[in-house]
């Protein structure tokens, strides 16, 4: 992943499409905010999570989320940034929607990973790094709350290194930590960052130094923190590495910036260390090629659909990133899977607060598609061509229910609501082939209590989950007789998913095991590639 492509035209080449990663309460929505706050798409702080009983981001559309405090389902959001237009796509926190996020994460090309200063790299913080990995993504890092009582500096660093095998070059340095942290030395490029506590929405004071020998640092610091800064400097830059753009790029080393997010502290430079050092829109992967955004046709990929944002509308929007070209309102596209021609005249950019009708779009930006229900994830849309974006997988579930209508003769309306939550991804639904009633799959045990409660608010339907004989599921695939036969034969095992494919469900590994070593012509999957 490197920009030694071709020139991009300028409106694609300031693009930068990023998610936030955190463990949940390590400041994801306050820096979420804050860049909203300085990206100029909201006046105020607050706006975006007020405290209380309204706290919620833009993004927390959903009443369980406000009940449980965690972030479900992902949005995306655009604003300018100096000369940067910023498409932050927001990922759910909570580990059992790990799937979501994994697609989310398909969807940019770089993430910014928040630490809590006091708690270093957490359950969370490594999953979904994990993710990151698999894709090569560049990460940049903030370890956030340093207003309050922190971890000494080198043991974060060696923390993050040793636990996520990434080098870690600090961007800028800590000054004292708690009460008597001051702010931070930008060690890019050597300034001094005064906090300002006073005021949590104003940017600190920033101070030009020329090197840690200006005699101007002791005016702002006091001599024993100046003395350790100047010994904790000069020992980080002896033991760790430079920063390397290529090595950054490529995924192998993650910048640091310390700050404290609900103070307005090193969000600033973060935002500027985004803006120069990270990736412009990258090419993305078709099974027939790569496609490269400075390509002159619109090609992009579905990477999520979220139905029924607004109450008030009843839609489904399908959130689509642009691999390539410039996008205008109006535009036909194909929509590759159905062969059809679709008219895109509605689409949507999430400016923070608002949706607002998108009248045009370069690749890399993020736009949303109210439709019916025709488009799913992984569809391309494109000028044309017939392609295939790859490497939006979809999971086996992990955790299997039965599930029924409080009414059974609701049964129509619950197969309905069933089919939409698979389409948008939310969860699996399988249909035995013996016997009547769905199977429903899901990642994390929470999902089922989001099911549960989206059924319900959306489609006034109650539902009960129930255990299901089975524990595992696997998507089967070979040579056309041999799958017939095999269905024939274990048709108490055999479902069928909502895109009609086989899958063999089971109690044991055992039988999955079985399965593989004595017909080996058979394939007994545990992803799929949507598409
Ligand atoms: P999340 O989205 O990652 O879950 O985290 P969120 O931003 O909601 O922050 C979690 C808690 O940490 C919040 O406190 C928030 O105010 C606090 N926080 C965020 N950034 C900083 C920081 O730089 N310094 C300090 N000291 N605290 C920070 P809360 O008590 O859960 O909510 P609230 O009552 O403050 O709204």
């Amino acid at each position: 992943m490197l920009d030694n492509r071709p020139q991009l035209p300028p409106e694609i080449a300031r693009r930068r499409t990023f998610a936030i990663i955190a463990h949940p309460d390590a400041g994801k929505t306050t820096l979420t905010e804050k860049f909203l706050l300085f990206g100029g798409a909201i006046q105020m702080a607050g706006q975006v999570r007020a405290k209380g009983e309204a706290r919620r981001t833009r993004s927390d559309f959903m009443k369980m989320e406000q009940d449980r405090g965690i972030s479900v389902s992902a949005s995306a959001m655009s604003f300018d940034f100096g000369p940067y237009r910023f498409n932050l796509v927001d990922t759910p926190g909570h580990s059992d929607f790990s799937e979501d996020t994994y697609r989310t994460l398909t969807a940019v090309d770089a993430a910014i990973m928040v630490i809590d200063g006091a708690k270093g790299v957490e359950s969370q913080t490594r999953k979904l790094f994990e993710v990151c990995r698999l894709r090569d993504l560049p990460i940049l890092t903030f370890c956030n709350k340093m207003d309050r009582e922190a971890r000494d500096t080198f043991e974060i660093i060696d923390e993050i290194q040793e636990n996520l095998a990434i080098d870690v070059v600090p961007a800028s340095w800590p000054i004292g930590s708690g009460r008597d942290f001051i702010g931070t030395y930008d060690l890019l490029n050597d300034r001094l960052e005064l906090m300002d506590r006073a005021d949590r929405n104003r940017v600190a004071e920033s101070v030009k130094i020329e090197g840690l020998d200006d005699p101007a640092l002791g005016r702002h610091i006091p001599a024993d923190a100046l003395a350790k800064l100047r010994d904790e400097i000069e020992m980080a830059r002896e033991l760790l590495p430079a920063f390397d753009r290529k090595s950054f790029l490529e995924g192998h080393m993650t910048p640091i910036w310390f700050g404290s997010a609900i103070n307005s502290f090193g969000v600033k430079e973060l935002m500027q260390g985004i803006g120069e050092y990270g990736p412009q829109p990258q090419p993305q992967s078709a099974a027939e090629r790569q496609i490269a955004p400075e390509e002159d046709r619109v090609a992009g990929f579905v990477f999520k659909v979220q139905a029924n944002m607004d109450p008030k509308h009843r839609d489904r929007v399908a959130f689509v990133r642009l691999a390539s070209g410039h996008f205008e309102r109006g535009m036909k596209l194909l929509h590759v899977r159905s062969k059809k021609p679709m008219a895109v005249s509605n689409p949507v950019l999430f400016l923070a607060a608002d949706r607002e009708l998108a009248e045009e779009a370069w690749a890399g930006d993020i736009i949303g598609i109210p439709n019916h229900g025709q488009l799913r994830i992984g569809d391309a849309l494109t000028e044309g061509e017939a392609l295939r974006f790859t490497g939006i997988p979809s999971f086996a579930p992990e955790l299997l229910q039965t599930v029924r209508a409080g009414d059974p003769m609701k049964a129509k309306h619950l197969e309905k609501a069933l089919m939409q939550f698979a389409e948008e991804g939310a969860a699996k639904v399988f249909r035995p082939m013996i016997g009547s009633g769905f199977i429903v799959g899901v990642v994390g045990a929470l999902q089922f209590d989001v099911l549960a409660s989206r059924i319900e608010q959306e489609y006034g339907l109650p539902v009960r989950f129930e255990p299901s004989q089975f524990t595992s599921a696997r998507w089967l695939s070979g040579p056309k007789d041999a799958v017939e036969k095999f269905a024939a034969t274990n048709k108490q095992h055999m479902a069928s998913d909502n895109d009609g494919d086989l899958v063999y469900l089971t109690r044991l590994q055992w039988d999955i095991d079985r399965v593989q070593r004595d017909q080996p012509e058979l394939k007994l999957t545990a992803t799929k590639e949507m598409m």
